[in-house]
């Protein structure tokens, strides 16, 4: 079965959307390890609440060498709203291996400092019809790695940043199932072939 690493400095929505898909036998997958950056970040409780391992690795000098031990064995890392940034070699290393979830349609609203609510703000600043979210594989470009999936949303031009942060939050929750659905599978047949 494929083994997760799930990477969070947040409230971990998109966590418990893979734990949920994991439970409802969406997913053909299991998460080894959930790590965090910051300490009180909620998604290490969801994490705990279903008997996840977790581990505190705080934002600084040897980051990603440190997460790069707690991660022996594992197929993918999944960045559920984690908000350090990995050195080039640990994203060289992960290369097609590491995906993240990013709140707008990409590549628009994308790269360094865009991230969270600067993402909405920006998006209703400049009276956009649409939004939406990406999952894409992770490489040394902040929010440049090849797209996944992408999943849009109609805005209306009464919608505040909150309400586009809400409506793209349930996409992203789909999308990241359905990204990690298609990685899974795709594994499964070339594990399949080589045999
Ligand atoms: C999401 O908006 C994700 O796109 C971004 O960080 C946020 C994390 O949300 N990278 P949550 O912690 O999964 O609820």
């Amino acid at each position: 079965m494929v083994k997760l690493a799930v990477l969070v400095s947040g409230g971990g929505t998109n966590l418990q959307a893979i734990i949920d898909a994991i439970a409802n036998d969406k997913l053909n997958a299991c998460i080894s390890v959930v790590i965090s950056d910051k300490k009180d970040a909620f998604a290490l409780k969801r994490a705990e609440k279903s008997n996840i391992p977790t581990y505190h690795i705080p934002k600084g000098k040897g980051l990603s060498d440190k997460i790069a031990d707690k991660i022996k064995g594992v197929d993918y890392i999944v960045l559920a709203g984690f908000l350090s940034i990995l050195s080039t070699n640990f994203c060289q290393q992960w290369n097609k291996k590491m995906i993240n979830i990013h709140p707008s349609l990409l590549p628009k609203y994308g790269g360094k400092g865009m991230y969270g609510m600067k993402v909405h703000n920006a998006v209703v600043a400049n009276k956009e019809q649409e939004s939406g979210a990406t999952v894409h594989w992770v490489t040394e470009t902040i929010d440049g790695g090849d797209i996944i999936v992408q999943g849009r949303c109609k805005l209306d031009s009464k919608d505040t940043p909150d309400a586009v942060a809400e409506k793209v939050h349930k996409i992203e929750h789909k999308i990241l199932t359905e990204a990690l659905q298609k990685i899974i599978t795709s594994k499964e047949t070339d594990i399949k072939q080589t045999k």
